[in-house]
This record gives C-alpha cells, structure tokens and sequence, in this order.
C-alpha cells in the first residue's frame, strides 16, 4: 500500500510552496493544491510539484454545467493531476460528465486517469444553513445521498470528514476511494477542525488517504511532522490493545 498522507500547501505563494514540497515529497504521498494557492500561482505550481515526483491533488471544486465541468477536468487531467473534486450537489448529469472527460483525456495522453472525487456537503454546514438553502435534512443524511449518487454517477471517490467514514463505507462498494480531512493526533491542537480523528483512526475506519495541512506545514520540522504522524501511537496502542500491526506496517 503506498504512502496515505496528502499535505495540504494551503500557503500563498509558488515559493514557500515549492520549498515544502521538495522537502517533504520522500516522505508522503502527495500535495493538495487549493484554490488559495492555485489562484495565485496557477499551473506552473502544478508542473513544479510534480517535477518533485509526488501526486498532485487539485482541489478546487468544480461546481458548473457539464459541459464547462468537463473541460476543466480535461484541462486538469493535461496538467498531469492524480486526483482532483469536483460537487455532487452539480447533479448526475455534471459527475458522469466529468468522469468520462477524465477517462478520456488520460486515453488520449495514455495516462491513468485521474481520480475524480466528489464533495458532498461542506462540513462548515450545519441543518440550518442546509434549510436556508431549502434542504429540509441532517448534514449526515445528505451526505449519505449525495455520495450514493456520485457512486452510480461513476465517481470511483468522495471527500468525507473523519466521522462521516465508517457510515459511507456501510452503503458504498468497498472499491470507493474515501479522502479525509480533518486529521489531528491524539496530543495536537484541533485549530478550527471541530471533528477530528487521528491518522491511524482514520485509516482503521475505512479511509483511503489523509489530507493534513497545518500539523505538517506549519511544524517547526515539517519531515519530523511527517514521519512522526505515520508512526503515531504504535507504542501507545501496541500497550493498550496489545496490537501486533504498525501503522508504519499499514502503508509500506
Ligand atoms: O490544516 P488542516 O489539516 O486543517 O487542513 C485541512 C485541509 O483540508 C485544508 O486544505 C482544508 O481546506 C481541507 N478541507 C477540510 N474540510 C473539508 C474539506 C476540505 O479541512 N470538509
């Protein structure tokens, strides 16, 4: 199993972002760039990071008509990203769209073709800003629709919170992709991640890979962050639960 951590570079500008990511690349799976980032450094970052050899996730939430969605999947399937979302809220019609512009674009490069992965409901969104919107519904109960509805629509992965995994892994087919934000150890400040769970909880719930930003970019060691979450709490849960499997064992 390959390396799950996805490092967030939710910082403005190339530089600092190409620093980070010549650093820590030996050490993850790849780089989220954001819309802050991308919106000021554009696709030379993108070339730039994965000059570095590491995956390139592109987060930028594509959220239109079909057609206009497919060309930005295109456009970010030739820029050589492995993954990038796009909303579930756009409909069936948007998500097929844009899981066929990837599947094709990579044919066309003979490439695999990205991973296409949907957002469901923002997490900053609770039931009442869900019914200002006109959705009478839990966040929870939402999210379970909008991710059955992008796994018939085709999407091969969705973006979930920590706590909305083991849930989606009851009713999704085993083969989904599952992308967790919200991850923080045991001993670490939540910033303003109100639903966290640690790196090994995580994975051990169902998650696919890790999306970690201020634990990792903004630690003194930025490597040492790195390492020291994919070795978090062997030893506490080895003298806990007596359990035999490392995490470490879990993603080499
Ligand atoms: O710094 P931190 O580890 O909280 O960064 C998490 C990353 O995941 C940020 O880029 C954030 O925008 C993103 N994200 C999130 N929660 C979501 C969706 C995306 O934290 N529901």
């Amino acid at each position: 199993m390959q390396n799950p951590i996805i490092v967030a570079l939710d910082v403005p500008d190339a530089d600092r972002a190409l620093t980070l990511a010549r650093q820590l690349a030996p050490f993850v799976g790849g780089f989220k760039i954001g819309s802050e980032l991308f919106t000021i450094a554009g696709p030379e970052v993108v070339k730039h990071i994965r000059q570095t050899g590491a995956m390139v996730f592109l987060d930028l939430k594509f959220y239109d008509i079909p057609n206009t969605v497919a060309k930005a999947v295109a456009s970010a399937t030739r820029l050589d990203v492995q993954m990038l979302t796009i909303h579930t809220s756009g409909g069936s019609n948007m998500m097929c769209a844009a899981e066929q512009s990837a599947q094709e674009t990579a044919r066309e490069l003979g490439r695999p073709a990205p991973l296409v992965l949907g957002v469901t409901v923002l997490t900053s969104m609770d039931s009442q800003e869900l019914s200002e919107t006109g959705l009478q519904t839990e966040p929870a109960r939402q999210v379970e629709r909008l991710a059955t509805l992008g796994v018939r629509a085709g999407l091969r992965g969705l973006v979930c919170s920590p706590l909305e995994i083991v849930a989606l892994r009851k009713i999704l087919p085993p083969e989904v992709q599952l992308v967790t934000p919200g991850i923080r150890s045991a001993n670490a400040k939540s910033d303003d991640q109100k639903r966290t769970l640690s790196a090994r909880e995580a994975i051990e719930a169902g998650a696919n890979w890790l999306v970690i930003g201020r634990p990792i970019y903004a630690a003194p060691h930025p490597v040492r962050a790195a390492q020291e979450i994919l070795t978090s709490r062997i030893e506490s849960e080895r003298s806990k639960r007596g359990c035999p499997a490392a995490f470490e064992d879990m993603i080499s």
